[in-house]
């Protein structure tokens, strides 16, 4: 009996794993300073290179006052200059707003407050696709997932001819 019960336990362990490995992160951009005029020019790409984004999770912007951000193009955040209308801010009172990630690849975000960007109110980052460890989206086998599944079948039916 007590062995099952360790079988068991063990193969909860893997479950949570799995459960905690594709489970969606709400980052708040900027930490606990969100989303402001910088104190220099790489504290947002500082903020945005320490994390690795998957397809599900969210970027909440903590907009303070008369602050806005843009969702734009690679050319408009490398030029800080922008056609695109900003999201929600630039008015007198603090902002709370959720960018949901739903696709893999480069995304840009910057400020067109003033000379914001210039002074590093922007960031980029690459929205990786669940299970994906790779450095590139393309470089990453679709097989991960079928092997993963392959591999947890396996341990299943190990368990269950145990028990
Ligand atoms: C930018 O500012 C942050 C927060 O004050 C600090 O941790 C970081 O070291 C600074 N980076 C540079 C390059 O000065």
């Amino acid at each position: 009996m007590a062995k099952h019960t360790g079988l068991i336990g063990c193969s909860m362990f893997i479950l949570s794993l799995l459960f905690a490995a594709t489970e969606a992160t709400e980052y708040n951009v900027g930490g606990s300073f969100g989303w402001n005029t910088p104190p220099n020019q790489t504290f947002y790409s500082d903020w945005a290179s320490s994390k690795t984004f998957f397809v599900g999770d969210s970027l909440v912007f903590n907009l303070t006052e008369n602050q806005n951000f843009a969702d734009v193009t690679m050319a408009d955040y490398n030029s800080c200059s922008t056609n695109t209308d900003p999201f929600a801010g630039n008015g007198p009172s603090r902002i709370v707003f959720t960018v949901d990630l739903l696709h893999p690849g480069p995304r840009y975000f910057i400020s067109t407050v003033d000379n914001h960007c210039a002074r590093g109110q922007k960031f980029s980052i690459n929205v990786e696709k669940p299970f994906s460890f790779g450095p590139s989206p393309s470089a990453t086998p679709p097989s991960i997932n079928s092997a993963l599944s392959a591999f947890l079948s396996t341990i299943a039916v190990y368990f269950f001819t145990r028990i």
